[in-house]
């Protein structure tokens, strides 16, 4: 269901609130007012500045008519190029801070400064031919430093050492991957020239602030015994993702790492270098803690808002982005808990890049499926059995479901991989317990299994498809009443309206014959469900928006197009017109022209 996105100023609620509210809010836009200031101290200047500018350059004596022709911008080209004229006059003062500048051609007239910003940086429309007869030659053209197919493991590897234990997981999956991967470069650079060759090579940091030691989560121990945690996984096919595209990654897990990267960063010239190779950074890939540990660097943050992109499973909406606007509106987006932890960073909603293709607010960044290319053996012959393996690790998970175990026992042989099941329990007595598997052993149960069965947590998580590609259906439990915020302590203090309507909505769309959608608590309709599921026998199967070569053509136009640096690119990217729906219900396709390429290729 769609929820109503409202998209109004946050601001204008102001004028109702209370005195004491309305003191409390100025204390708090006055305790930002460093940041504010910071952010005029750097390469831009403030409305008074410009204002001066323009008075100088109409007015004072013996100015040349075609430098003031160069600082005149229409109405609309302002709302277009909303940070030109504070760019330009900063350059007036500043072309002289940084050598770079003059490498360009910059040199004391308004028009050389103009072509840089139009040319170079990009803050600026073009000029118009006729109107250049002045130093056009002098802005050197930049030979583009193309991103080129990176297929070197070990050179990625080096790039994963701050904190190596904090590693042990990525490096293992990508390391079990990497045929796959490699494969799915080939095949995509063969299907996509157009969209593979002819990328800007872009320096990238991608700070694991969930891993870090300050965030006391434990994340990479836990990887250890619970098996792949949707955040390792994901990020585990970023990184390697990102590599194979041939970007330049500094990777990090760790205040100290972060800090180093970003005080080299600091100290590179402010315009790309005339080899074109720029030693900034270009764009920022973080999560939420990552996201408080560069508050650290405040300069640094605020210069580079735009170049964040937030690592975001269950997906932030735009109510939640503002601060101020969800403490306005409380009441009606929470349910027991009035709090909004992981909200309020103020970026663009599509700066959030999500697990699954589940909100349009946000941008669908993924995973890959895990699709072996070498053949596993089964554990057990899979037609001759009636097997149903139970989704959930841990026995935490089983709590309260003794009826459903019971009604799956009625009708087939349940399997368990429970690492922690207590012997003499009764609910795992007649269950199949193989225990914690690694990931081989796990794959060939998977291959034997008739049934992947899940029974309601974890919420959305990578599992599901893994069963799928080997040939199971899996069964996903319906919630009725859907959960969200509102009715669930899980979900209460995330970022988002959606009302989850079963454990996996994204299967719901997938359907049969690889998956079956049914409220487990009934249960007639869950036997009917697995009698149903044991006579479908689908083939393997991975959606291609969660195959590795999907992933990739993703990324590639991710990190290519999104620009939430020049404002007036964004929306125009991707054009609605050019998306094309593989697959899908005709009801899923509506709702898909405003995703980014859910399952869908893009005509370059
Ligand atoms: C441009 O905007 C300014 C200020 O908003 C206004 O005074 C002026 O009339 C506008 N000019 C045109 C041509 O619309
Ligand atoms: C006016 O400025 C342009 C560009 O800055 C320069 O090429 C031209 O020579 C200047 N004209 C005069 C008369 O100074
Ligand atoms: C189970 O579902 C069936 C079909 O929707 C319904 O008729 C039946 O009443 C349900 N049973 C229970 C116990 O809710």
């Amino acid at each position: 269901m769609k929820h109503p996105r409202s998209r109004h100023n946050p601001l204008c609620c102001f004028c109702y609130l209370s005195r004491l509210t309305q003191i409390f809010i100025l204390l708090l836009i006055l305790s930002s007012f460093p940041l504010i200031l910071l952010y005029f101290h750097g390469d831009f200047s403030s409305e008074t500045e410009i204002e001066e500018f323009l008075y100088e350059l109409q007015h004072s004596v013996g100015t040349n008519s075609s430098e003031a022709e160069c600082a005149s911008l229409s109405n609309a080209t302002q709302e277009q190029y909303p940070q030109c004229l504070a760019k330009l006059a900063w350059m007036k003062r500043g072309w002289k801070m940084h050598q770079c500048y003059q490498d360009y051609g910059a040199d004391n007239s308004v028009c050389s400064h103009r072509e840089y910003l139009s040319k170079i940086e990009r803050f600026c429309p073009p000029m118009k031919l006729q109107k250049s007869k002045f130093s056009v030659t002098k802005v050197k053209k930049l030979p583009p430093d193309y991103a080129q197919m990176n297929r070197d493991m070990t050179d990625l590897f080096s790039k994963m050492s701050d904190v190596p234990r904090n590693y042990i997981y990525h490096k293992k999956r990508i390391e079990r991957m990497w045929s796959q991967w490699s494969k799915a470069a080939t095949i995509n650079w063969e299907k996509h020239p157009g969209t593979m060759n002819g990328r800007r090579k872009q320096n990238i940091l991608v700070h694991m602030g969930f891993l870090a030691k300050e965030s006391k989560l434990n994340f990479a121990e836990k990887s250890k015994e619970g098996g792949p945690l949707g955040e390792l996984l994901q990020w585990s096919d970023l990184i390697v993702s990102l590599h194979i595209l041939g970007h330049q990654l500094y990777i990090s897990t760790d205040k100290s790492t972060l800090k180093n990267v970003i005080e080299e960063a600091e100290r590179a010239p402010p315009c790309p270098t005339m080899d074109g190779k720029s030693k900034r950074i270009d764009l920022i890939i973080t999560d939420i803690m990552g996201l408080r540990g560069l508050k650290k660097h405040r300069a640094f943050l605020v210069n580079n808002k735009c170049r964040i992109r937030l690592v975001d499973s269950f997906g932030t909406h735009v109510e939640f982005t503002d601060k101020i606007y969800f403490r306005d509106h409380k009441k009606e987006l929470s349910g027991s808990v009035p709090k909004n932890p992981w909200g309020g960073h103020g970026l663009a909603p599509q700066q959030h890049w999500t697990f699954f293709p589940h909100t349009d607010d946000n941008t669908f960044l993924g995973f890959a499926v895990d699709q072996p290319l070498e053949e596993i053996r089964p554990m057990f012959d899979r037609q001759s059995s009636k097997a149903v393996l139970v989704y959930g690790k841990e026995q935490y998970m089983w709590k309260g479901l003794e009826d459903v175990i019971q009604s799956v026992k009625e009708v087939a042989e349940v399997h368990a991989t429970v690492a922690d099941a207590s012997t003499g329990s009764p609910m795992f007595a007649d269950v199949v317990n193989h225990g914690l598997l690694d990931t081989n052993r796990l794959y060939s149960l998977l291959r034997s299994v008739k049934v992947f069965l899940g029974i309601g947590f974890p919420l959305e998580g990578p599992a599901p498809f893994e069963a799928i590609a080997q040939g199971a259906v899996y069964i996903n439990a319906q919630f009725n009443p859907p959960k969200s915020r509102l009715n669930d302590g899980f979900l209460a203090e995330k970022p988002t309206l959606r009302e989850f309507t079963s454990q996996l909505p994204y299967a719901e769309r997938i359907g049969r014959p690889y998956a079956i959608t049914v409220d487990i608590h009934n249960s007639t309709l869950l036997k009917k469900a697995i009698q149903e599921a044991i006579l479908l026998n689908p083939s393997p199967y991975v959606p291609k928006e969660l195959s590795t070569e999907g992933m990739l053509l993703r990324l590639a136009l991710l990190v290519e197009k999104q620009d939430f640096c020049n404002p007036d690119k964004t929306d125009s990217w991707p054009p609605v017109n050019q998306m094309q729906v593989c697959s899908f219900s005709e009801l899923f396709i509506k709702s898909l022209v405003n995703y980014y390429f859910v399952s869908v290729v893009i005509a370059h």
